[in-house]
């Protein structure tokens, strides 16, 4: 596991995009594993600023939403269709068929809905970069503590504590969804590599857990201690629990100077 530690929030958003850009230079076809909330935007805003000054392409790439709440239909303004074609969709060349987001307002059989989705990333030959933010709670897409760390897609009941977080994004007195659709801790171990940010002292605490302490359902992001391809960014606010600081800073050193193909 790599730790990443920024002085800033923007920096965080600079250097994940460096590294969606570098992939997909690598590999224009990429599947993109995408998240929404407040910490990727910066990220968005950067591969936009690439797309326009350096003609990065999105034309080939696929990519596939980590989650979508229940209930809310892609042209509601705070569901995380609308969320992903304003900030990011509708500003790069991502061709419309290429681009997965579980949807909100499917209301029959959710489990073979949840598998359908499944199926799709598996065709699209699985995910190769996926990116994730975290709960103040230790989620990763909507995967709330006490998931199962081998879950897939299916619906999840939210906390009350992210019910609470998220209210921010909705008008006042709107009614919050209760459930999302989301990814599993197990369809975002399958990832071949996976980017986490984390911005803010309200992430600290979340943060220590997931890079520092057990393996655990109750902080959903511990899993990925489990995978061999895991890179944390974090600004300084965010690395403020985390005890071996010192020695993160020296294995990035160190990786620049012997493997830094893993940096790219
Ligand atoms: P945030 O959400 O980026 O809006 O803080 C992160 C998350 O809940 O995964």
């Amino acid at each position: 596991m790599l730790v990443v530690l920024k002085e800033s929030a923007k920096e965080v958003g600079r250097e994940a995009a460096r590294i969606v850009a570098s992939s997909l230079r690598a590999n224009p076809k990429s599947v993109l594993g995408l998240a929404t909330g407040s910490t990727p935007l910066g990220m968005y805003e950067e591969l936009i600023a690439l797309h326009k000054s350096t003609g990065l392409d999105f034309s080939q790439a696929t990519s596939f939403n980590l989650d979508e709440y229940l209930g809310l239909a892609p042209d509601d303004p705070q569901s995380f269709h609308y969320f992903m074609h304003s900030n990011f969709f509708s500003k790069v060349n991502f061709a419309a068929d290429k681009i997965h987001i579980p949807d909100g307002a499917f209301r029959k059989d959710y489990s073979a809905y949840c598998e359908q989705y499944e199926r799709a990333i598996r065709s699209a030959g699985g995910i190769d970069l996926q990116i994730l933010g975290i709960g103040r709670n230790g989620h990763i897409g909507f995967n709330e503590p006490n998931s199962s760390l081998a879950s897939r897609t299916r619906l999840k009941e939210l906390t009350q504590e992210t019910i609470e977080d998220n209210k921010r994004f909705f008008p006042q007195g709107a009614e919050i969804p209760e459930c999302a659709i989301t990814m599993g801790i197990g369809t975002i171990l399958d990832a071949r590599r996976i980017l986490i940010l984390a911005t803010g002292k309200s992430k600290a605490a979340s943060v220590a857990k997931a890079i520092e302490g057990p393996i655990s359902s109750s902080v959903s992001a511990s899993a990925l201690q489990l995978h061999p391809d895991v890179t944390f960014i974090i600004d300084e606010d965010a690395a403020y629990g985390l005890t071996q600081r010192d020695y993160y800073r020296r294995v990035l050193e160190l990786t620049k100077k012997y493997t830094p193909e893993k940096l790219t």
